[in-house]
């Protein structure tokens, strides 16, 4: 059993990393390997809603960058965490550039997948950003492990959120409900639900 992480940070070390590897921890403790990806320093192209990734079989996205490289680990992973700082309220601009791109080519695939977001902050925007990266799962399909708090994780300078003694047990929090949600999935028996085939209505029509 194994859980990706994805750094959305440009820091390879900072915050958002060190709220990572605190919930890798937890999950290596139940026996769930674990990687972290980074985003790096590279700017991330955006989507540019050209379809590719709907047209062809690969359903690989059109720029071959990162975000495919990640999409194969994430669709062969039980479950998937998503980091990301804090910038103007929202999630990293190059975090969401690889969000889009991502769950647009690839989300199909991540359906009842165990995941979680985290955000890492100095002071105010949290709750927003960790809002906008919740809307990815739940159109995706995806399990979202519940915790004890939302899960925002305070600091600034590299490694301060460790300081963040309750972001730190939100976050382990999380963590381990991943690691019950994705060995319990591995052991139950039961069927998958019958759903609907989505009608795309544009709304009104
Ligand atoms: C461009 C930019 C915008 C930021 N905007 C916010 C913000 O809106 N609210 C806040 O509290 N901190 C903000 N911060 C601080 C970061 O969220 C904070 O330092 C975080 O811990 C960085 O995580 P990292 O080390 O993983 O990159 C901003 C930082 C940058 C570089």
């Amino acid at each position: 059993m194994k859980v990706i992480a994805v750094n959305g940070s440009h820091n390879p070390d900072g915050n958002t990393y060190h709220a990572l590897k605190v919930m890798c921890e937890e999950l290596n403790a139940q026996g769930i390997e674990t990687e972290i990806l980074q985003i790096g320093m590279d700017a991330v192209q955006g989507c540019i809603g050209c379809c590719h990734c709907r047209n062809e079989v690969s359903g690989l996205c059109v720029f071959d960058d990162i975000v495919n490289e990640h999409a194969e680990k994430i669709k062969a992973a039980d479950g998937v965490i998503f980091g990301a700082p804090v910038h103007y309220a929202g999630v990293s601009g190059d975090m969401k550039s690889y969000m889009d791109r991502l769950f647009y080519s690839a989300s199909k695939q991540f359906a009842r997948k165990v995941t979680a977001g985290v955000v890492a902050v100095r002071r105010s925007g949290g709750v927003a950003s960790f809002d906008q990266l919740n809307r990815y799962f739940s159109i995706a399909g995806m399990i979202v492990a519940p915790s004890c708090y939302w899960n925002v994780i305070h600091g600034d300078a590299k490694g301060e959120v460790l300081q963040d003694l309750e972001g730190v047990d939100t976050l382990k929090t999380v963590a381990a409900n991943m690691g019950w949600l994705i060995r319990v999935l591995a052991e139950t028996k039961v069927e998958l639900p019958k759903v609907p085939a989505r009608r795309k209505t544009n709304f009104i029509r």
